[in-house]
């Protein structure tokens, strides 16, 4: 990472086990705050508050859906 961070696993499994569902995936990229009421830090940050707190719900979904579907790839 450009700051010196580390960035954890965002694959499926690794999603479900740290609390995320579909709808609490959604609120994260909409607002930052984890399921267990942590805030991104790093360039995820950034990334909500410049780009996916803009996107439209049913974007948010399609992307939730994408990442937590454990069959993709
Ligand atoms: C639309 C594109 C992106 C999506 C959907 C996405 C998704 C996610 C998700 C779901 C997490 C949470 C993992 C967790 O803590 O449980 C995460 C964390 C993170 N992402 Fe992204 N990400 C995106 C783009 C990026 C980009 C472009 C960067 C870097 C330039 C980035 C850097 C990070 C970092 C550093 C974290 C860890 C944050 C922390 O631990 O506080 N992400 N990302």
């Amino acid at each position: 990472m450009q700051d010196g961070g580390t960035s954890p696993s965002i694959a499926a499994q690794a999603l479900t086990a740290r609390g995320y569902t579909l709808p609490s995936l959604v609120q994260s990229l909409r607002t930052g705050v984890t399921p267990n009421g942590d805030v991104f830090g790093g360039s995820m940050a950034e990334v909500v508050h410049g780009s996916t707190k803009f996107l439209l719900t049913d974007h948010l979904e399609d992307m939730a859906t994408y990442l937590l579907d454990l069959n993709a790839l």
